[in-house]
């Protein structure tokens, strides 16, 4: 199984933080291996998705013990509104954040008192139609303006989606409320700050010309990541 660990630095005017984003390639030999995902995944009606949450569950896991540097036992189990929630006996709390495409899954684990969200989408041209319909008029300006429509137009979601991450809303709110503001192509990566929630910024990064992997983290804090290592990653070959 091919799975690929990045350790991410975010440093604060009085405070230094870390966190581990994990990445997973899905793949149908990924077993439960809590007696509540073997429960929960009964209740799915697919095998497609069965292997996509324990995927994301091996990446939620794999990012945790990689920020400690031990073997820990987690079970991530759900809230009622599908969030991710963690019973671990971690030195100090943290939470997880996690995704899925049709191949890919990621976690990332982060200081509880410093949130994050991840998202991973494919960029596919099929979904950007649909993307277009949950933007404001600003951000399809945005997504049409740019040289490939559908790589913006990915970028715009991964933010909105992993910010409502953090926030806990997910489609229960309307993503227009979760609006970019500024965003700009950097070097290696995409960066946004949003109209209202301007504690909050993204970072996001192209892997492999297939997919978009957008970290949402506090405003004020710098990231520091091997971003040349995130994009170089073998595992996305063939995905
Ligand atoms: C949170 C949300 C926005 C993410 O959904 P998604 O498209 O399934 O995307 P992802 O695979 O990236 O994320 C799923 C994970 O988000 C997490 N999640 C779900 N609801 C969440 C919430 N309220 N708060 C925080 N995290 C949440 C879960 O860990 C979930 O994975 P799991 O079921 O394996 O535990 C979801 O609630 C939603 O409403 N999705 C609709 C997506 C859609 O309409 N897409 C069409 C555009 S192309």
């Amino acid at each position: 199984m091919s799975s690929a660990l990045f350790r991410l630095s975010l440093t604060r005017e009085k405070s230094h933080h870390l966190a581990v984003m994990a990445l997973v390639k899905i793949d149908a030999s990924i077993e439960p291996k809590t007696e509540w995902e073997t429960q929960y995944i009964q209740k799915m009606k697919s095998s497609k998705r069965q292997q996509n949450f324990l995927a994301g569950r091996l990446a939620g896991k794999n990012a945790i013990q990689d920020l400690f540097h031990q073997p820990i036992a987690v079970d991530i189990q759900k809230g009622i509104f599908e969030q991710p929630i963690l019973f671990s006996q971690t030195p100090y709390p943290i939470g997880v954040s996690i995704s899925h495409s049709n191949t890919l899954a990621g976690a990332i684990a982060f200081e509880e008192g410093h949130p994050m969200g991840l998202d991973l989408h494919e960029i596919a041209p099929k979904n950007t139609k649909t993307i277009l319909t949950q933007t404001t008029h600003f951000e399809q300006k945005v997504i049409e303006a740019y040289p490939s429509p559908d790589l913006m137009a990915t970028f715009v979601w991964t933010a909105k989606e992993a910010l409502s991450k953090i926030l806990r809303c997910g489609l229960m709110t309307s993503f227009k409320l979760l609006e970019l503001s500024k965003p700009r192509e950097q070097e290696n990566t995409f960066e946004t700050e949003f109209t209202h929630f301007p504690q909050y910024q993204a970072t996001s990064w192209v892997l492999a010309n297939q997919h978009v992997a957008t970290i949402v983290y506090p405003k004020k804090s710098i990231l520091s990541v091997d971003a040349n290592a995130i994009m170089a990653s073998d595992l996305f070959e063939g995905s």
